[in-house]
């Protein structure tokens, strides 16, 4: 939706003026700030809100959250729905699905539609062993095993390496776990949930091997045709190396941010009495008609969910030179890097795996000729063109039938695939 990198925009800005990590007096701000509010709840750090596990809780299904550490040593937060209470099958057979998020976005975003339309329990109530992911960086992954969140370093990330390392560490950590001698997976992105799929399968094509199939919802890679105006106007400036992006680079973007979010969370939690303001906002933000209107508190209770600037920065790169390529860090660093002093093109020809398409007219971030151009290099895809020409970029996780038209059919693909490959 392109609302969502405006807000991402506006929030960034916001964020960079909230600047004054470990010096800033927090508690006393919070407070301050807290009695604007009156509120006596308000104490409640957006640190310790409801998470995932406890979201799907809630609506009686098992759920359980894993911390996974990379090869380069951060800890990602990893939800998961190991079988369906409905079905009692936990002694069963149940496929691995890993299922990983947008920009900005984090492992509840699915979930935010509930159990009689969300993928996850969707997934879950028809027999699989159902996985969130979190990139590095986001709210449930702001961990490392001896780097902390406060140094620049943490931050010097793009979605390649959340694709490279983390999605890599979450793929083994689920196959192990799940203890039924699985070889390998089906997965599902969503924005650039899609990014950081193409980044590993074509850096480490041995992944490729894991993968029984892929769901890309909104597939991102080539964005030369993208329409998003405000990435458009911000890609000469952000997307080459200059001072602009310089300054904006490494930094943690809308992240502990506690005003914004307690600012969200006063103003959104059900039981709080603003929350007719959060409803009439996101009426004005949201088309009613076609997005989930029950869901949207929640949505703004747990978005947006924090990354680094460098993951911005990379799409925009990606904009301004047409092509889907590793981060460029300025010729002389590139030298150093990569041997050459433009970023080498992610190899997608060698994406063996079988990848399937959903895209949309209306997709503001991923345009059709884009989708098209991918397509045209990938060697085992198919795609799935929605039918409706209203579906926009975040109708894939919040359209109101979602369920119809594309949930069901992806689980239908995910199941014909099992049917014919039964492993055990
Ligand atoms: C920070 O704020 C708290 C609460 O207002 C106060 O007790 C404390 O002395 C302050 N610390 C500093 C270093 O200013
Ligand atoms: C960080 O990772 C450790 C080790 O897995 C885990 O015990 C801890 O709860 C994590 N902390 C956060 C804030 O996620
Ligand atoms: C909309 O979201 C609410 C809240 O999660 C859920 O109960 C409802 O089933 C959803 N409806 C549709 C049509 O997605
Ligand atoms: C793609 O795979 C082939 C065969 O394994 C390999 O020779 C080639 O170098 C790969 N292409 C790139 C660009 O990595």
């Amino acid at each position: 939706m392109q609302n969502q990198f405006v807000f991402a925009i506006i929030l960034l800005l916001t964020s960079l003026a909230d600047v004054q990590p470990a010096a800033l007096n927090k508690s006393a701000v919070d407070i301050d700030f807290f009695k604007l509010y009156d509120n006596p709840e308000a104490h409640i750090s957006p640190q310790r809100r409801r998470t995932t596990a406890d979201r799907i809780a809630a609506h009686g299904y098992p759920s359980e959250h894993h911390h996974i550490v990379t090869e380069d040593g951060y800890i990602v937060g990893v939800f998961r729905i190991p079988y369906s209470h409905k079905l009692q099958n936990q002694n069963e057979y149940r496929p691995i699905v890993l299922i990983q998020h947008g920009l900005l976005s984090c492992s509840d975003i699915l979930i935010l539609c509930g159990p009689d339309d969300g993928l996850p329990f969707l997934l879950a109530d028809a027999g699989f062993d159902v996985w969130l992911g979190n990139g590095r960086g986001n709210a449930y992954s702001r961990n490392h095993t001896s780097r902390s969140t406060l140094h620049p370093y943490f931050w010097k990330f793009s979605w390649h390496e959340i694709g490279y390392y983390d999605i890599a560490a979450m793929i083994d950590y689920a196959l192990e776990t799940n203890g039924q001698g699985q070889k390998s997976i089906h997965y599902v992105g969503h924005s650039q949930g899609t990014t950081v799929f193409f980044a590993l399968m074509s850096s480490r094509p041995e992944y490729n091997e894991k993968i029984k199939t892929a769901h890309m919802f909104a597939p991102i890679a080539i964005m030369t045709n993208m329409r998003n105006s405000l990435a458009r106007s911000a890609g000469p400036y952000l997307g080459h190396q200059n001072i602009y992006s310089l300054l904006f680079s490494n930094q943690e973007l809308i992240p502990h941010n506690s005003i914004i979010m307690n600012i969200f969370f006063n103003l959104c939690e059900p039981d709080q009495q603003l929350r007719v303001v959060c409803e009439n906002v996101l009426e004005k933000l949201y088309d009613a008609d076609r997005v989930n209107m029950t869901a949207m508190p929640d949505g703004m209770a747990t978005h947006p969910a924090g990354f680094s600037s460098n993951q911005i920065l990379h799409y925009l790169q990606e904009q301004q030179s047409g092509h889907f390529r590793l981060y460029d860090y300025g010729t002389k660093k590139n030298l150093e890097v990569y041997k050459s002093e433009q970023p080498p093109e992610y190899p997608v020809e060698n994406i063996s795996s079988e990848v399937h398409l959903w895209y949309a007219d209306n997709d503001l971030m991923a345009a059709v000729e884009d989708v098209l151009a991918l397509a045209d290099r990938l060697p085992n895809t198919e795609l799935h063109h929605m039918e409706d020409p209203m579906w926009d970029h975040g109708d894939f996780a919040l359209n109101k039938e979602v369920r119809k038209y594309l949930n069901e059919p992806v689980i239908t693909i995910m199941m014909e695939f099992e049917e014919s490959n039964k492993e055990l």
